[in-house]
């Protein structure tokens, strides 16, 4: 188990499936009271052993380039959830297009620990805000998954590639909805 590896390898293959994209999204790994986090306004494929930052719990830079600007939302589901130890933050286009629309996303079986019912929302937020941050937070506590408004989906697991599989499931989710969506219409 490499987390920090772990960190590099999901951000890199976040972005080349196309679930990020410029500099959006942001993907970390706690190994005890250590968190590993993608840098800020870096793209994702960019990220690299040498520019991955570690923090510990309070946020505190302890080596690496500048966290990233969602640090406190990882921090705050870390900190609600001992169980995990992954979180991924993803732009990915189906499920953004149903935020921005305005519709909820309504969950499918497929995923261990995923649930029935819609994907909850988290209200908006400016992102990188103390708000988001919470409001996200809370909402995971009972949820490994959840959506922001007009924003993006973020994704929790035991292991930071848990965490990347889910995100990758959500957006399977949403791009299989609208297909069946617009398929009703040519019925
Ligand atoms: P960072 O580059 O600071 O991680 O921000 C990207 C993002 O998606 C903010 O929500």
């Amino acid at each position: 188990m490499n987390p920090l590896r772990d960190v590099v390898d999901v951000s890199v293959h976040l972005y080349r499936r196309g679930l990020v994209s410029g500099i959006g999204g942001n993907v970390s790994a706690r190994v005890d009271d250590r968190v590993f986090i993608t840098p800020t306004m870096v793209p994702l494929d960019q990220v690299t052993l040498k520019n991955v930052a570690m923090v510990d719990l309070e946020g505190n830079i302890l080596r690496g380039g500048r966290p990233s600007s969602e640090l406190e939302l990882h921090l705050e589901v870390y900190r609600r959830r001992p169980d995990v130890n992954g979180v991924v933050h993803t732009h990915s286009p189906y499920a953004r297009a149903f935020l921005v629309a305005g519709i909820e996303i309504e969950k499918m079986e497929g995923f261990r620990g995923l649930g029935q019912g819609n994907l909850p929302v988290v209200s908006y937020y400016p992102p990188g805000s103390r708000d988001l941050a919470s409001a996200c937070a809370e909402t995971m506590v009972n949820e490994n998954a959840a959506v922001l408004e007009n924003h993006g989906v973020v994704c929790a697991g035991e292991t930071v590639k848990e965490a990347l599989l889910l995100a990758e499931f959500i957006e399977e989710l949403a791009k299989t909805r609208f297909i069946a969506e617009v398929l009703k219409f040519m019925k």
